[in-house]
């Protein structure tokens, strides 16, 4: 038997309505009373097996082209895509993988946290309590009364990265994160890296070194002048804002040229308050943390003006930039 098409047609023959065997059946009303009950007994159970290996023989031809089917319907994802529906990495996604492919350079591992975070990791652990102005500033999603909510920073990253892994700590935690605000400049879903050094002997040196070879490597300018800017977050003690130079003359913003500043990421050391809530020794170790957004980055390096492109799903758009949709960026290519 080949097809179900042909085993339908033999069941038919046999067993349908008006089968050769179903008249046999029939054939029964003509027999003695008491041949008529054991032939009827011996018929329905033959017709029970007759249906049975029917059913086991339907099965095996409708596995087999089943398996036809999908071998028929499957896709090469390795073949190159067609000129015609030329897709692209999206901006955030390059920009994401750039500074994965910068920091990894430098030793940092990529570390990732629930959405879905509580307010322990993304306010408490952090010494922003409960009163903390802080909290009211970060426009929160919360989801539930038994206090869940989506994360408005990639911060408690830090926070579970420390709870259970012993210093040295050298990460990134690159991901999306929510707040409850929506315009020109700002989008409900964002994305953003955290950065977070744990170690004997951690200063701001190293901060600011590993910030420069970021910016400078990103921006693929070696000179990029930059400041740190004296600043304020629960987390850090001392913070700072990172300014890089800019110019912004004519509507025209150039970076790494003119008199205008730009601040582009938050940074400091981490604050022993943190370093207790995570149950690191503050006597022994010390850190240093930093965050940046990631649609400013690329906003910057990539001229683009308007924050609700990223999120419009232009093809065109994508097709401008281009970015090849196969393989990682390197630094020895360039990124
Ligand atoms: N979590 C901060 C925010 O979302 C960004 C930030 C600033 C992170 C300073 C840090 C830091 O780790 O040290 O605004």
């Amino acid at each position: 038997m080949k097809d179900i098409e042909s085993l339908e047609q033999l069941k038919v023959k046999y067993i349908g309505k008006k089968g050769l065997f179903t008249n046999l059946l029939k054939s029964l009303s003509n027999l003695d009373q008491k041949d008529k009950a054991s032939a009827g007994k011996t018929l329905n159970i033959l017709k029970k097996e007759i249906d049975e290996c029917f059913n086991e023989k339907k099965k095996f031809l409708s596995d087999i082209e089943l398996n036809k089917k999908l071998e028929h319907e499957k896709i090469d994802i390795s073949l190159p895509t067609r000129p015609e529906k030329k897709g692209g990495i999206h901006p955030i996604s390059k920009t994401m993988d750039d500074i994965i492919c910068i920091m990894g350079s430098h030793g940092f591992k990529v570390e990732e946290g629930p959405h879905i975070e509580n307010e322990f990791y993304n306010f408490t652990a952090l010494n922003i309590p409960e009163e903390h102005p802080a909290r009211q500033e970060h426009d929160t999603f919360y989801i539930n009364k038994y206090k869940n909510l989506l994360r408005t920073h990639t911060s408690p990253v830090q926070i579970r990265v420390m709870k259970n892994i012993k210093p040295p700590i050298k990460i990134i935690a690159p991901g999306s994160t929510y707040r409850c605000d929506d315009d020109a400049t700002h989008s409900p879903m964002f994305h953003q890296v955290e950065g977070l050094v744990v170690d004997k002997n951690i200063t701001m040196a190293n901060l600011k070194w590993i910030i420069k070879e970021l910016l400078t490597t990103f921006f693929n300018i070696e000179d990029l002048p930059m400041r740190f800017r004296p600043s304020y977050f629960p987390f850090t003690e001392p913070s700072a804002e990172v300014d890089i130079r800019c110019s912004m003359e004519n509507g025209k913003l150039e970076i790494g040229k003119g008199k205008d500043w730009l601040e582009v990421m938050g940074c400091g050391m981490v604050n022993p308050k943190v370093f207790k809530n995570c149950g690191v020794n503050e006597e022994v170790y010390s850190g240093f943390a930093f965050g940046l957004g990631v649609e400013r980055f690329a906003m910057l390096k990539y001229g683009i003006s308007d924050l609700r492109m990223f999120y419009e799903n232009d093809i065109r758009w994508l097709q401008h930039y281009n970015f090849i949709p196969n393989g990682f960026p390197s630094l020895l290519r360039g990124l």
